[in-house]
């Protein structure tokens, strides 16, 4: 047996101003999953998490519900305590950034790299609101698109023309906090030397720290050259003050990152035996992974290793992205009812079922994932009640009557338990790389298996013949047998369904190297229903509910930076183009006259397309979600009308159809609302 590793997880630190919603959950199960399978293996896996309850955004709420930040921050992190633990999220720890612990490291970090030579100050412009007698942040002013002159535009962006700008642009600006018109003071900034780091992080970036694609947008950047970040606020801030600078605060993005140190230092202030050194020294040879979402790469894959390096401490093992979730295939929207807080859908389902979808279609990828309500239902109904649940359901009864609850000591297929134990090193590879989706995939196949072997025995007809009682027994303790397999695979992703399990198999907690043995000669509990379909009249209650729950939670901190401190854009995995360049895009509505199968391809179908005042012939492969082409004829789709024609083996294609999806099955051709006409341009 090789050692235990020694592992530090972190997940993104939730902001204490909103709800978690079901988009959060995917960040939060994910990374639990995985801490669950790194203990179940028997490593040293700790998980820690906090709320970030620093910036202008919570002490302006804080102010509007006439409370102190600080009783906000705790109504908060007890509210979001209790969805995690709902969820099954177990952390180690749950703390918050603003902490006694986190005080310190930030200061202390701060004062290394101002006496390394890291900390630039000069003067900068800005907006600031005279009534309030503050510092405007780009999202708390409004004002009239210098481009486009459509009124009531966010100091950074208009909404209307999509032009971006600085709020100085704006005409007529007024703070969105007081109303008043802001006037512009000078103030003293603090920057953190970004670019002293450059040939650190491009080492770094690249030594397997990073999804590849994460590796190449961080490389774009790098090229482009780094630039100082700025990292102090004004008065009034709710954060930390920074040391030797009254008045002047970190911005909240300094000391969230450090409050993933100073849960774990907290941690380790009442564990004797955890050595905060152990995790976080220069020469720690702990693993360090912090699991994230696309949005805020930056800040972990650039700023955070280097203040690390700067302040002498280890730099991260990985930095885990994920993508965003949409519900339905689309952005997460309160009109439709797809914006759901944990807690709502916790008032109607069971964590358990998200856990498993979850599960189902994570990769490794940054790819979005989306929740489809339908699919959902679906997917874990035919899996966990239709394959794993029912082997035990199948078996349980026939050993309780016909043995008294004793499963007898004959394997009636070892072929199959071999197969299983095969499987096992594949599976955990699955779920190290954080292929949920290929685990789940392979433990469900297993699944199948067991079933189908079942079905052919059909223990319950034996039952019923003269003399084939033994058979039936052996045939069933086999079933049980493969279903605390299936049971073991899945506990990282289904803890409470595995602690049911156990209670009913009348065994200690299982861990992962328990797939290797067998049950026999074992006395048995009482079997109860393991798990219930899902019934979607409680998901429509639930985005029902959701539909009503109209304070959802605001998860932006409001704090755009002023510009030119180093910050990159929002979404930094799509690259942003030039409107110019989305323009020359023919877009348009295009019917699909025929579909029809190619002669000597599986993948592509020859689709005839109607725009209007032409025909076009387009190959397309989507074949493998659409194997019966006809049920396209007469539809609408979406067309890109000026691509160069490209000559195929199977003739020329003059154009492309838009679809979304990962591939496979899971093809979804656009299609515009009823109304639309064939010809017509999209913009
Ligand atoms: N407070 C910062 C993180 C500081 S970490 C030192 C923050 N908070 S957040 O509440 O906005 O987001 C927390 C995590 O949830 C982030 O990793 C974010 O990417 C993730 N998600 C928020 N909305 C999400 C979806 N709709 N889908 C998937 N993940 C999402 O950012
Ligand atoms: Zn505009």
């Amino acid at each position: 047996m090789s050692e235990p590793r020694k592992i530090l997880v972190t997940s993104a630190l939730p902001y204490a101003n909103g709800s978690i919603h079901l988009g959060h959950m995917l960040e939060y199960i994910q990374t639990d999953m995985w801490v669950r399978f790194q203990k179940h293996r028997g490593n040293q896996c700790i998980y820690v998490c906090a709320d970030d309850a620093h910036g202008s955004a919570i002490m302006l709420r804080a102010e509007k519900e006439g409370i102190t930040p600080e009783q906000l921050i705790a109504n908060v992190q007890a509210e979001h305590s209790a969805d995690f633990a709902d969820f099954l999220v177990d952390f180690d720890n749950f703390h918050s950034t603003h902490a006694e612990e986190n005080r310190e490291l930030s200061s202390q970090i701060y004062l290394k790299l101002r006496d390394a030579g890291h900390i630039a100050t000069r003067s900068i412009t800005q907006y600031f609101d005279p009534e309030k007698k503050m510092f405007l942040a780009d999202r708390f002013i409004k004002g009239t698109c210098p481009k486009c002159g459509t009124e009531d535009q966010y100091g950074d962006n208009c909404e209307k023309c999509g032009a971006t700008y600085a709020p100085t642009d704006l005409k007529d600006p007024k703070s969105a906090i007081s109303g008043a018109t802001p006037v512009l003071k000078d103030s003293q900034h603090f920057f953190f030397k970004l670019p002293d780091f450059q040939q650190m992080l491009q080492t770094w970036t690249r030594s397997g720290t990073l999804q590849d694609a994460v590796a190449n947008k961080i490389a774009e950047w790098l090229d482009a050259g780094l630039q100082q970040w700025d990292i102090s606020r004004d008065a009034p801030y709710f954060g930390f003050e920074i040391p030797d600078e009254p008045g002047k605060y970190f911005y909240v993005w300094l000391d969230a990152p450090i409050g993933y140190m100073a849960s774990f230092k907290n941690l380790c202030n009442r564990t004797p035996e955890l050595d905060f050194d152990a995790f976080w020294g220069k020469d720690s040879t702990a693993e360090l992974y912090h699991f994230i979402g696309k949005d805020i790469v930056n800040f972990h894959a650039l700023f955070w290793p280097a203040m690390l390096e700067g302040a002498g401490y280890r730099k991260p093992t990985g930095i885990n992205v994920h993508g965003y979730l949409t519900v339905n295939g689309q952005k997460m929207s309160k009109s439709r009812g797809t914006f759901i807080k944990a807690r709502t859908y916790l008032d109607h389902l069971s964590p358990e079922y998200l856990r498993y979808y979850y599960a189902a279609k994570l990769g490794r990828g940054v790819d979005d994932l989306d929740l489809n309500l339908e699919d959902f239902v679906q997917k874990v109904n035919s899996d966990l009640v239709g394959k794993v649940v029912n082997i035990a359901s199948r078996c349980a009864g026939f050993i309780n009557k016909g043995n008294a609850g004793v499963m007898v000591d004959t394997n009636a297929a070892p072929e199959l338990t071999d197969a299983f134990l095969a499987a096992a090193p594949s599976i955990a590879d699955a779920y190290e790389a954080r292929d949920f989706a290929r685990a789940m995939r392979e433990i469900m196949g297993l699944a199948d298996r067991a079933n189908a072997w079942i079905a052919d025995k059909a223990p319950w007809s034996l039952n019923k013949q003269e003399g084939k009682q033994d058979e039936v027994q052996a045939i069933c303790a086999t079933g049980v047998n493969l279903f605390r397999q299936l049971v073991i695979f899945l506990k990282p992703v289904l803890p409470l369904l595995a602690a049911d399990a156990e209670a009913f198999l009348n065994v200690a907690p299982l861990t992962w190297n328990d797939h290797a043995t067998l049950l026999s000669n074992h006395q048995l509990n009482e079997f109860k229903p393991l798990m219930t379909r899902i019934d979607p009249v409680k998901v429509q209650a639930m985005t029902d509910a959701s539909k009503e729950d109209l304070t959802a939670s605001q998860t932006d901190t409001g704090e755009a930076a002023p510009a030119g401190n180093g910050e990159l854009a929002k979404d930094p995995l799509s690259p942003e183009i030039e409107f110019d360049t989305f323009a020359a895009v023919d877009l348009r509505v295009a019917l699909i006259v025929k579909a029809e199968h190619v002669e000597g391809t599986d993948k592509l179908l020859r689709l005839t397309l109607d725009i209007g005042d032409e025909t076009r012939n387009v190959f397309s492969g989507i074949k493998s979600a659409y194997p019966d082409p006809s049920k396209l004829d007469g539809r609408l789709t979406m067309m890109i009308a000026n691509l160069k024609p490209r000559k195929m083996k199977f003739g020329i294609s003059e154009g492309m159809v838009m679809a979304a999806g990962p591939g496979g099955e899971e093809i979804y051709l656009l299609s515009p609302d009823s109304g639309a006409k064939p010809g017509q341009r999209i913009k």
